[in-house]
């Protein structure tokens, strides 16, 4: 198996509900997304991005197929592991539209929720947080409350917060769907730097036509499958 390859995915399928509810949303879609690669999933509403994100991030289980995440086969027909919960804390990160900090929690505090969560100590894991504080110009407000920080700083504190366990994968619903412009580019910039930088494969779901210069490939859902454009 190529060590490159940090999402591998065959013969997916996924349908919901039955008789007159009966709906197939993804059928037999395969592709793969290598280490260090920013893909941008573009497709119109209700084709399935969010359902396929979910999928990859084991949230969701496929109805069959395969799929690999780096060299692990974590689904084949049925998931290989009854521990979906610890792929997803070990090896994933989410990013969404919100950014879905925990109010009553300053900076400093949601960033550190999940690596304790992983039993990582509280030193090592406020070590870690403040580092990426830094790395995202906001070292300043780890004690500020979300409420503080404008909605750009929030949206990097959810990206800061989804690699702190540094994930293999990082998987964006729409991040910039409720920044101005200026900001979106922001955030584009940092995924970019952080595929690059940190070999991190990031599929990232966007309507903003603007983004898609800073993706390395784009895909688009056809027919129910995974096409690249
Ligand atoms: N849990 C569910 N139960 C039934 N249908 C669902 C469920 N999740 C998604 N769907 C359906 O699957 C299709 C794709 O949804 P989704 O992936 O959310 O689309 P989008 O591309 O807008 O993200 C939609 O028709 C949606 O109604
Ligand atoms: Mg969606």
């Amino acid at each position: 198996m190529n060590d490159n390859i940090a999402i591998r995915v065959e013969n997916i399928c996924k349908s919901f509900g039955d008789g007159d509810s009966f709906i197939e949303v993804i059928k037999d879609a395969s592709f793969t997304i290598n280490k260090g690669e920013l893909a941008a999933l573009v497709a119109p509403s209700g084709t399935g991005k969010t359902v396929l994100l979910m999928m990859i991030g084991c949230v969701n289980e496929p109805d069959s197929g395969e799929m690999w995440i780096g060299t692990e086969k974590v689904f084949d027909n049925r998931w290989l592991t009854k521990e979906t919960r610890k792929i997803r804390r070990e090896k994933i990160g989410f990013i969404f539209q919100a950014h879905h900090l925990i109010p009553f929690l300053n900076i400093i505090n949601n960033l550190i929720l999940l690596p304790q969560t992983n039993k990582t100590d509280e030193k090592t894991s406020k070590a870690e947080a403040r580092k990426l504080l830094r790395y995202f110009g906001i070292a300043d407000k780890e004690k500020a409350m979300p409420s503080q920080l404008s909605g750009g700083q929030n949206q990097r504190v959810a990206i800061a917060r989804a690699l702190i366990n540094n994930p293999q994968i990082i998987l964006a619903d729409e991040p910039t769907a409720a920044l101005d412009t200026q900001r979106s580019v922001d955030v584009m910039k940092i995924l970019k730097k952080i595929a690059l930088e940190q070999e991190v494969a990031i599929i990232m779901v966007t309507h903003d036509d603007r983004m898609l210069p800073y993706c390395d490939r784009i895909m688009k859902i056809e027919d129910k499958k995974i096409v690249f454009v």
